[in-house]
């Protein structure tokens, strides 16, 4: 058994060490809402924040979460800065197909909460994950509406 502790709760998972942390949100929380794209940390859709960083949990294994506080899409609305991208996100009807629209959210959350009002460049710099509808523009137009 392996304890981390996930959008405040504590879990005991049986799972092999290695497993990416992504298997064990969806396959063994029922946290589905965090997705699967590429597998190799190069697509983000998979984004979860690790003690307030965005990071890729399809490339963060299990044993090397430790004592660290995840954050999950399914959370993302406990605090201020998170309901306020919620809120933008809607307000700027962001999503195409959405598939990585989870992603996107809690890399802007990691951006917002270090960076309250950044700049284009910033949200270039900061928002790496693809989108394949190229809802670019919708993002960073939410991630400014949401910072005003
Ligand atoms: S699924 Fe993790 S970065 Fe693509
Ligand atoms: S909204 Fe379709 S991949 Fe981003």
């Amino acid at each position: 058994m392996i304890r981390i502790n996930i959008n405040g709760r504590d879990y005991d998972v049986a799972a092999e060490p290695d497993t990416p942390l992504l298997w064990v949100l969806r396959d063994t929380l029922g946290l589905t809402g965090t997705k699967y794209g590429c597998g190799i940390a190069q697509c983000g859709a998979c984004t979860v924040l690790v003690d307030g960083e965005a990071t890729r949990s399809c490339q963060l294994a299990l044993e090397n979460v430790g004592s660290a506080h995840i954050r999950t899409i399914e959370a993302i609305e406990q605090d201020e800065v998170g309901r306020k991208l919620v809120e933008a996100w809607v307000e700027v009807q962001v999503p195409q197909c959405g598939y990585c629209q989870s992603g996107q959210i809690m890399a802007a959350a990691a951006l917002l909460s270090q960076n309250p009002h950044p700049t284009d460049a910033d949200i270039a710099d900061a928002m790496t994950n693809l989108c394949r509808c190229g809802t670019y523009n919708r993002i960073a137009a939410a991630i400014h509406h949401a910072a005003a």
